[in-house]
């Protein structure tokens, strides 16, 4: 079932009153300290957010590394719907890189973008504003080159004085920018004031009603989605947001949050989109395992929280009408109850027929992997919930290419002391072991690995939650490691704690790895 009839009435949909959904979470979610993605976990990701109605996908900044391009370049290739987007600055050199990259696509668009704020402009890219006007449509006009789809935003927006923001925008146009973004970089407006700029461009800019007005709200003041309503009610319809609302600093505004609110409030929102809502906790909990950002227990709409009632007036209401205290149903958003599974005298069809229900794919060797593990969580855990089968699904996916993996963990711990550690380690096919003491068990876990894969990364976070309830629960391990300005975050699942610390610890130093590999030596940020 499509958003559409899952939510309103087809018949009344007005096509002026479709938002296009602009999915971020590859670009600007990516770019938050942590969250970086390998290859493999961005293309799942973006055939995720393609299967869920996704308009724009934005896949990278292909100028940024190697690994953005190849990342651009790859989504280009696997995307059936959704239009492909890559970033670039106001420079030649940016917009080619970007233009190569979506070759492959079968719908490009290119989104370049310029500071215009007076602080951006002195102390950022130390130009004077007419260098930067005559950077818009040089920038546009060459993006044209590659695509007649191009978008155009000036960094800082919200913070730029306005005749100069009506000029740069009426610039873009003439050049031939189809979409207007205005970004509130800094997450510094509020929903007046934001939807008073966007009508005063759609009145004053010659040609505002040729083009698409799009909101980007950063999340610093928690006002990011109500922002971007408010955009939407001043006219924009494209809206760029993340899922899980992940992006720089406070990060984006959270797709979720976008989408449910104009289906839940079409009274006062009355607009659509081609969301498939049903999709949401699938995408959600797949952005949160790759990314191994937890999401926060009450987050709207896909936290742990976010529809359960704990208090008796609410569970007593609740029992009498769903309508008393629930605002939109769990199965509206994808959510379903874990459900308890199955035991160890489950087959491989059964196995297979849960996975498919829970919409993995798995290819033959994956699958047993899967099933083997299946099998050995079994023998140690009474009850397997549907939530253990995905944790240790996305553990078998994320680390299915690993080049160093932990084959065995034995660890002496406890009051008597030194805690001590023996590992062995599968790197490119060759086994090594060592053993390590520390100042309790996790540190020489991690120092028998330092032994063998010797880096200077400097641990940033270290994290243990239990995937369900109960003391034979299995462990959700995060790591993130910064080495050279390079941070990454990786995490696994076990039901002993410290198995699950050093293989999420190896897969983060993987990770690292790949970042080295890949990154070319002009890396750089923008939010
Ligand atoms: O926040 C911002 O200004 C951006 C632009 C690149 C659109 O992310
Ligand atoms: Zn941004």
């Amino acid at each position: 079932m499509s958003a559409n009839e899952n939510n309103q009435d087809v018949v009344t949909q007005n096509r002026n009153d479709k938002v296009f959904i602009f999915d971020t979470t590859l670009r600007d979610g990516e770019q938050s300290p942590g969250a970086s993605m390998t290859l493999e976990e961005k293309l799942q990701v973006a055939e995720v957010l393609d299967n869920m109605g996704v308009d724009i996908i934005e896949a990278g900044f292909p100028i940024a590394s190697n690994g953005d391009f190849e990342a651009v370049q790859e989504i280009s290739k696997l995307v059936r719907n959704a239009v492909v987007c890559g970033l670039a600055r106001a420079g030649n050199k940016d917009i080619d890189r970007a233009g190569e990259a979506l070759k492959p696509a079968q719908q490009s668009r290119i989104h370049t973008f310029i500071s215009t704020s007076p602080v951006h402009m002195k102390y950022k890219l130390q130009m004077e504003p007419h260098e930067v006007l005559d950077a818009v449509s040089s920038s546009v006009t060459r993006a044209r080159n590659f695509t007649d789809n191009v978008e155009w935003s000036p960094e800082d927006a919200t913070r730029t004085e306005h005749d100069f923001l009506c000029r740069c925008v009426e610039a873009a146009i003439k050049a031939g920018a189809t979409t207007i973004n205005i970004p509130d970089t800094v997450g510094y407006t509020v929903p007046e004031e934001y939807a008073a700029l966007l009508t005063m461009l759609r009145e004053k800019v010659p040609g505002a009603d040729q083009v698409i007005f799009s909101t980007h709200c950063h999340n610093d003041l928690g006002m990011a989605v109500a922002n971007s309503l408010a955009g939407v009610s001043a006219g924009a319809r494209q809206v760029e947001c993340t899922i899980n609302g992940i992006g720089e600093r406070a990060g984006n505004a959270a797709l979720e949050e976008v989408v449910m609110a104009i289906n839940t409030r079409n009274d006062v929102l009355p607009y659509w989109t081609e969301i498939d809502t049903t999709r949401i906790a699938r995408a959600s909990k797949l952005v949160s395992a790759v990314t191994s950002f937890p999401i926060q227990y009450n987050k709207a709409i896909v936290g742990q929280n976010a529809f359960a009632h704990e208090s008796g007036i609410h569970q007593d209401g609740m029992l009498k009408h769903n309508q008393t205290y629930e605002i939109m149903t769990p199965d509206s958003v994808g959510l379903k109850e874990s459900s308890l599974v199955m035991g160890k005298h489950s087959g491989r069809h059964a196995f297979r027929q849960k996975l498919s229900e829970m919409g993995f794919e798995l290819g033959e060797n994956a699958f047993e992997d899967a099933f083997r593990r299946f099998k050995d969580l079994a023998d140690k855990k009474k009850h397997i919930f549907d939530d253990d089968i995905e944790a240790l699904v996305g553990d078998e996916v994320a680390h299915a290419d690993e080049d160093i993996r932990v084959e065995a963990v034995t660890v002496i711990a406890g009051t008597g002391g030194p805690q001590k550690a023996t590992l062995t380690l599968d790197i490119d096919g060759r086994h090594m072991t060592k053993e390590a003491q520390g100042n309790g068990p996790v540190d020489a876990v991690f120092n028998a690995i330092k032994e063998m894969v010797p880096h200077q990364a400097k641990l940033l976070l270290y994290q243990v939650h239990a995937v369900t309830e109960g003391t034979d629960a299995q462990a959700v391990v995060s790591v993130r490691l910064e080495e050279n300005d390079k941070t990454v975050t990786a995490r696994s699942a076990d039901v002993d704690t410290l198995v699950a610390s050093a293989k999420a610890y190896v897969s983060a130093l993987n990770k690292l790895m790949l970042k080295r590999e890949k990154s070319a030596p002009e890396t750089l940020k923008v939010s």
